[in-house]
């Protein structure tokens, strides 16, 4: 199987809660290999950037809002079939929705309120690392 890196955020509503250490033992736990990682806060631009293809949509502007309300933490993810892995052990959009046992499901608080952010394609993975990281900062 292939090895893969795909990008990982956890959102300001986990960082709020000092549960990022709970949210990263899920990952490791899953087999994913955290190569990257900072603690950030992101301008309204760089929110608006990196959420760009949502922007027709209604929650566009919570969600912008919401992302910069408070700190994040931005990782990049290694391991086989990172993408598919992280977006498994993340749980559904919705933590209504979610599986047992998943981030969402332990720790999201609502559709938005979600936790955490997870790549939904190599092609995504690849343009949203190099978003986030250059390639110094990606130590695997
Ligand atoms: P999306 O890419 O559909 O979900 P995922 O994060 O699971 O890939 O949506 C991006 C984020 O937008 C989502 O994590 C939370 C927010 N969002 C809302 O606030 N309301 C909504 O109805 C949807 C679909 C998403």
């Amino acid at each position: 199987m292939a090895i893969e890196r795909t990008l990982s955020i956890i959102k300001p509503d986990a960082t709020a809660r000092n549960i990022t250490g709970k949210i990263i033992d899920k990952l490791e736990s899953a087999g994913l290999k955290v190569v990257a990682q900072k603690r950030v806060k992101w301008s309204t631009e760089q929110a608006q950037k990196f959420y760009e293809v949502h922007k027709e949509r209604p929650f566009y502007n919570d969600l912008v809002t919401f992302m910069t309300s408070g700190p994040i933490v931005v990782q990049v993810l290694e391991g086989e079939n990172a993408v598919a892995k992280n977006r498994e052990v993340m749980g559904a959009t919705n933590p209504k929705d979610a599986a047992a046992g998943t981030i969402r499901a332990e720790f999201a608080e609502d559709i938005e309120r979600n936790s955490v952010h997870g790549s939904d394609s190599a092609e995504n993975a690849a343009a949203e690392i190099k978003l986030n990281f250059s390639d110094d900062e990606i130590v695997g």
